[in-house]
């Protein structure tokens, strides 16, 4: 029966850390999959998860992406032109309100 306990007991914290899915390595490459790749996505990646984890594209309305990156554009240094690519980016796979 302890045993029992112990995998339960794992088998929680692998699905807490499943979960967690889109911050880092493997987990990060599987989220990031299903959109084709593009010059805005990886600066997405790059760039996007320094101070908190991602906000991934469909999270958002493509309006509410431009205040957003109207700030995040700001706090990640990107120049003109790579805030342009991720703006298209996270728009092309925004929620559609
Ligand atoms: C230097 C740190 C930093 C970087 C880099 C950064 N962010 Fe943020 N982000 C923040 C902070 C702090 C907040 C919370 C305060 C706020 O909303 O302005 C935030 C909030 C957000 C939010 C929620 C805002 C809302 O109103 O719903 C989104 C979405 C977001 N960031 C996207 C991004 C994207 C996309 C990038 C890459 C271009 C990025 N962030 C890069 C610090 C950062």
């Amino acid at each position: 029966m302890k045993r029992l306990g112990q995998i339960a007991f794992a088998m929680v914290l692998l699905s807490a850390c499943s979960r967690n899915t889109t911050n880092t390595g493997q987990d990060a490459a599987t989220a990031f999959a299903k959109y084709p790749a593009s010059e805005g996505k990886t600066l997405f990646q790059e760039k996007c998860s320094r101070c908190h984890k991602y906000r991934m594209p469909e999270t958002r309305t493509t309006e509410a992406w431009v205040p957003i990156m109207n700030r995040m554009a700001r706090k990640a240094k990107l120049n003109d032109a790579q805030k342009a690519s991720v703006l298209a980016f996270v728009q092309e796979h925004s929620k559609k309100s």
